[in-house]
């Protein structure tokens, strides 16, 4: 449990009371995967606090053919095949695609040996999935949770303005500060994939709670972790332990450390258990126009600028807690 300093309390009050069991949170993951964005999708359905509505799938860490396809082998892999997934933005709405197979490997979900999908990817095009819903569901009962580039969502805002008040809160895993980037010296993936539509999202007003590197970083999927997913005997289990296994050889290598860094499942976790994560409210901007710092995510930590504060950022997590929230909940399906 971190120590949660007075700051820190406002926390309490994001996520959703303890005690009597609160109505099941109405969520739509977008999302490239990507081995720790399955992961995150695992959770997220074997979870009974959230109500999945839909998976949009984005050009992020592999082409869109593949993370869509992906998001349906997980869905089958999680044994929910009625999970609804949805295809949208085929690259950034500026830059050209950057993928990022030297980590997920070809397929984007390299590791285990996953059946092609049989369940059928939705006709509806994402952009105008998550419009649709954001304006048919009651106004401010709705969290997105973008878990890569988040190309689809500011399309979504450009489509139809009026979705930014009707969004409970975007739940997003990018950008990255104090552990400064992991694609650039200065940037994170996710953000430096469409800076673009970072800075749309930035700048929407829809309340932010944002995971950047500087606590996922912190969520080490160490030798021992692996192995609880895979002594759950289970084909999730297992599966999970040789994604992971892939995916962290890649971070090993470049920082010497024992397991990789879990960054998407942050976002789910925070829904579930917020008390596992702390940090502050803080002004968020992103450079568009630097080569040198495209993607940047400049946080203003220290309120020195008195620009407004429009995201709440993660610095810390109960790494211990995460993960055992995580096999818990795994070890459900
Ligand atoms: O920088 C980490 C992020 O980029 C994660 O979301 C990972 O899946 C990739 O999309
Ligand atoms: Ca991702």
């Amino acid at each position: 449990m971190v120590r949660a300093a007075p700051e820190f309390k406002a926390f309490e009050k994001l996520g959703e009371s303890r005690g009597i069991m609160a109505a099941k949170r109405k969520i739509i993951i977008d999302t490239d995967p990507g081995q720790d964005d399955a992961v995150a999708i695992l959770l997220a359905l074997a979870s009974p606090e959230l109500d999945v509505l839909g998976i949009t799938a984005v050009a992020g860490n592999v082409p869109l053919k593949l993370t869509e396809k992906n998001a349906r082998k997980i869905c089958e892999l999680a044994g929910k095949p009625e999970v609804k997934v949805y295809a949208g933005a085929i690259r950034p709405l500026v830059r050209a695609l950057v993928t990022a197979e030297e980590v997920h490997g070809q397929t984007g979900l390299n590791g285990p040996d996953l059946p092609e999908p049989k369940m059928k990817l939705q006709e509806q095009y994402a952009v105008d999935y998550i419009v649709e819903t954001l304006m048919a569901e009651e106004s401010g009962t709705v969290t997105l949770c973008p878990l890569g580039p988040l190309t689809n969502i500011a399309l979504a805002l450009i489509r139809e303005p009026r979705i930014a008040r009707r969004i409970k809160r975007i739940v997003l895993m990018g950008g990255g500060f104090f552990e400064g980037g992991n694609v650039t010296p200065a940037a994170e993936f996710n953000i430096y994939v469409d800076p673009h539509a970072a800075e749309i999202v930035l700048k929407s007003g829809v309340p932010i709670v944002m995971m950047p590197l500087d606590v996922t970083h912190k969520a080490l999927t160490k030798a021992t972790r692996v192995d609880a997913f895979r002594k759950l005997g289970t084909k999730v289990g297992v599966a999970t332990a040789e994604m992971l296994e892939f995916f962290e050889r890649f971070d090993e290598a470049k920082y010497g450390s024992d397991g990789g860094p879990l960054h998407d499942p942050c976002v789910i976790a925070w829904l579930i258990r917020p008390e596992l994560f702390s940090g502050r409210e803080c002004n968020v901007a992103v450079e568009t126009a630097s080569e040198l710092t495209m993607g940047m995510t400049v946080v203003d930590w220290w309120s020195v600028t008195g620009r407004p504060k429009n995201a709440t950022v993660m610095r810390e997590i109960d790494h211990d807690g995460f993960f055992a929230l995580l096999v818990e909940r795994l070890g459900r399906l």
